[in-house]
């Protein structure tokens, strides 16, 4: 089946975060929403149809986590990361930012030091801190336009770590991270028994020639010294559902996590994450194919606007997933008035760069999942700001 892609859908009167959320920020809601990271693409019609029938019953009761459910999380990870799991492996968490939290609280006490690779995905430094631990930095080194990870920073810093927070496939920027890079992390950490949390929820949207190695896979120290956070929520554009889960190996962690998950009855889940995920990974591996295939031509047409049309600003294409790093240095502008320059100029929300960390001063991250149209306007708008500069 062809999947469209270019329907411009009105997600008015939803309360996307998306819309409404602009209102706080920019204090308007008519910008070109290309920031928070949902798609603007239809959730596939197979998971609106497995939600929609179980409406059918009349009663939305109780409800066990059915095989159906495990046996196609199962089977994912077998065929695309070729992961042997079983059921026991699994937990089910609402969504990684609260899984992640949940694993905090579980893992650490107040003060103990966790550590994060900036520029990263801002709510792991939230985490770290609302949950008064301490925040350790290890930035990423920006190199000919890629990022790698600082390991002999990491080596230096792991005293008294408790935890890592990896970002794998990293966001922002859209990094894969090198087989190397993984492996190292794994011995680095095991040394001092630094648990790693590997947030791997834009795993499925690896661009494909890169392909995502799962953190657990890389080493026999990783896939014991680790907790894996996947889901189908980026991929299939269902973060509402909130169902998402975790992976872990090793028993004693395992155990731990789900002692202290069952106290708070927090991994109980809801009634329509198991139709819903079941039939996301039972039957999505077309759509997924042809929307990365839609993603690639709008990173295609981002970079090459850019190049032709506004040679200061530079896209950092990525390996992974729909968000695009603008690196708008040359404009030399400050933060401020590069937000200005976006919102108030260009008519367009994106997010901050500088929300990531400090690395991310002169950056803006761009969300480029949208029909192309949506694309070919933002990029005029642009233009025509940074023209009249
Ligand atoms: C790296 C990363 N982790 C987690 C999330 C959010 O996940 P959830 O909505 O399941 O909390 C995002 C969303 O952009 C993300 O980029």
């Amino acid at each position: 089946m062809k999947y469209n892609f270019d329907e411009v859908i009105d997600r008015r009167g939803t309360h996307a975060v998306k819309l409404d959320g602009m209102q706080e920020i920019w204090g308007r809601t008519d910008l070109i929403p290309l920031w928070v990271a949902d798609m603007d693409f239809a959730t596939p019609p197979f998971i609106l149809e497995a939600v929609r029938k179980r409406c059918e019953h009349s009663i939305l009761g109780y409800t066990e986590k059915p095989d159906g459910y495990y046996r196609a999380v199962i089977n994912w990870l077998k065929t695309r990361y070729d992961m042997n799991v079983s059921k026991e492996h699994l937990n089910y968490v609402p969504g990684i930012v609260a899984g992640l939290g949940m694993a905090i609280n579980c893992f650490t006490s107040p003060g103990d030091k966790i550590m994060i690779m900036p520029p990263v995905y801002h709510p792991f430094a939230w985490l770290v801190k609302r949950n008064n631990r301490q925040l350790v930095e290890c930035p990423l080194i920006l190199e000919d336009g890629h990022y790698r990870m600082n390991l002999d920073q990491l080596r230096r810093e792991k005293k008294g770590v408790r935890v890592l927070i990896l970002c794998n496939p990293h966001n922002p920027g859209g990094v894969v991270w090198t087989r190397e890079e993984l492996e190292a992390v794994a011995e680095i950490c095991a040394e001092d028994n630094i648990l790693v949390f590997s947030d791997e929820i834009h795993a499925d949207l690896t661009l494909p020639p890169a392909r995502h190695l799962p953190f657990a896979m890389v080493s026999e120290k990783a896939r014991n010294n680790s907790v894996t956070f996947m889901a189908p929520s980026k991929t299939f554009n269902m973060p509402g559902v909130a169902a998402s889960h975790t992976i872990i190996y090793n028993k004693d962690i395992r155990s731990r996590f789900n002692a202290w998950l069952e106290a708070g009855e927090l991994n109980a889940g809801h009634v329509f994450a198991w139709p819903a995920v079941e039939a996301a990974y039972t039957y999505g591996a077309e759509w997924l194919e042809q929307c990365l295939e839609y993603i690639q031509g709008n990173i295609d047409y981002v970079d090459n606007y850019l190049k032709k049309r506004i040679p200061r600003i530079h896209a950092m294409r990525p390996m992974a997933s729909y968000l695009v790093w603008l690196d708008c240095r040359e404009l030399n502008l400050s933060q401020q008035e590069l937000n200005h320059l976006f919102a108030e100029e260009a008519g367009l929300a994106l997010n901050d760069g500088e929300m990531f960390g400090k690395e991310g001063k002169g950056f803006m991250r761009m969300n480029v999942a949208c029909p192309r149209v949506t694309l070919e306007r933002a990029m005029k708008q642009l233009e025509e700001a940074v023209a009249r500069m």
